[in-house]
């Protein structure tokens, strides 16, 4: 098996064994594949990850998957069109939204006619309770916000609550796809025309919000339903008997214990927050709100529980004054010279990080696998590796790395530059560890 080639190239120099994924599972197609593309997401992993190690055979006979950082369900879904119990944690509860519908075996026959439902009774409601959506008047022309709370209520009112949540999905993408705001860039930011950009690239960007400012949400959301019914219509393919995501916390940090076999997971398969580069709760804050999840004054506080935030919450200061390895303090010493609340939000990030690696570990079962995906990122001018953090971590832990296998980034939803004081993470590598039996 290939993973075992990969593993003896490894022990021989423990040297990171470079890679393609996309080449090395090149049934999979970048794209298009399945239901992976419901809904945009940041920092979505790479399916072709997920597939050859839930197809490698790491799991003994107990068919269970857990990740604790499930983003979007790349993993889960992988995992459930395999025939394992996804079980899953995010702290986002629009990551959950999107992983139990992609995992959703749905009926193909009912949700044709409920979009049918919906959309005809959309058509004749006349009025819909007001969505409070932060900077909603930027993002919107009043008579499509309107028009969109008119559809949503339409949504909500539908009886079959499983169902209703795939229009729920479907609503958050035709919510953005209708907003003035730059499609191209996760966090909500106005789209505009630039000096830089060619003739041809404005002259799309105008054509866009002419198409933008006329936008009938109901037609385009009847064109993304479809759009994701053909998606599920390929996944039921693959295996119409997958099972839906269980569930097991909203923080990677406390996993329930109720879920999970007693025996621990042969299988963890994540890819935890990137430090300090990703801004996970500001580029779903549209669909958060929108799908009143969290309203727009409770995002900052709801930012406060997400590892890698970007900002420093005061009310969680107690677990900054924790040391972290030698080389780590000296490289904070260094941030703080330019920029004290990167320092700051970067220990708290590491500290955070490690709570959720032991926890992970303490629900693999003995002699089962941790697959770990992370990039290094920069952190005012320094690189903050943490590959080698989440290492010693596992080895702390008594993990064995059996294997480090390195690609470049090539999709451009990880590439993100926090301003002046990150960079861009161009290679991510894929971790696997052993816990000890
Ligand atoms: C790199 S993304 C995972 C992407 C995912 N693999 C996918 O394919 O979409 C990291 C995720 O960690 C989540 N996260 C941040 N803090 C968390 C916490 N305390 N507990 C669980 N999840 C958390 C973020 O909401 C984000 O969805």
């Amino acid at each position: 098996m290939l993973i075992e080639e990969f593993k003896r190239i490894y022990s021989r120099d423990r040297v990171p064994v470079q890679v393609d994924f996309r080449k090395l599972v090149s049934w999979l197609k970048v794209g298009d594949q399945l239901t992976h593309q419901i809904h945009p997401y940041p920092a979505k992993l790479l399916p072709h990850i997920a597939h050859f190690f839930v197809h490698c055979n790491m799991h003994g006979g107990e068919k269970y998957v857990l990740d604790p950082f499930c983003g979007s369900g790349t993993v889960a879904l992988e995992a459930s069109l395999a025939g394992h119990n996804a079980l899953v944690a995010d702290a986002n509860p629009l990551a959950i939204l999107l992983t139990r519908v992609k995992t959703t075996p749905y009926n193909l026959e009912q949700l044709r006619e409920a979009t049918k439902r919906i959309v005809e009774r959309a058509a004749r409601l006349r009025t819909a309770p007001e969505i409070l959506v932060v900077n909603s008047e930027k993002w919107y022309a009043q008579d499509v916000k309107r028009r969109l709370e008119i559809l949503l209520r339409s949504i909500k009112e539908y009886d079959d609550a499983e169902i209703k949540e795939f229009f729920l999905v479907c609503f958050s993408a035709t919510a953005r796809k209708v907003s003035r705001i730059d499609p191209a860039i996760a966090v909500p930011v106005m789209l505009r025309t630039k000096d830089a950009f060619s003739e041809q690239q404005n002259l799309r960007i105008l054509e866009r919000l002419a198409w933008v400012e006329a936008a009938r949400p109901l037609d385009e959301f009847f064109r993304i339903c479809h759009a994701n019914i053909s998606r599920v219509e390929a996944a039921n393919k693959v295996n119409p008997g997958r099972k839906v995501v269980n569930v097991v916390s909203n923080d990677a940090r406390s996993l329930s214990s109720d879920k999970i076999p007693p025996a621990g997971v042969p299988l963890v398969i994540t890819s935890p927050p990137y430090g300090t580069a990703q801004k996970y709760v500001r580029s779903s804050s549209l669909s958060l709100n929108w799908l009143e999840l969290v309203p727009p004054h409770r995002l900052a506080e709801f930012e406060g529980h997400s590892i890698g935030r970007e900002h420093s919450p005061a009310y969680r200061n107690e677990i900054s004054a924790q040391a972290l390895p030698s080389a780590y303090e000296s490289l904070l010493v260094e941030v703080s010279r330019t920029n004290i609340l990167r320092a700051h939000i970067t220990r708290q990030y590491l500290l955070e990080l490690k709570v959720a690696l032991k926890e992970m570990h303490s629900k693999c079962a003995p002699g089962g696998r941790i697959v770990i995906v992370i990039g290094n990122n920069e952190v005012c001018g320094h690189t903050l590796f943490t590959n080698e953090y989440i290492s010693q971590a596992m080895e702390d832990l008594g993990c064995q790395d059996e294997l480090v296998l390195v690609d470049q980034i090539k999709s451009r939803g990880l590439l993100t530059k926090r301003n002046k004081t990150a960079s861009v993470i161009a290679k991510e590598f894929i971790m696997v560890f052993k816990k000890a039996k």
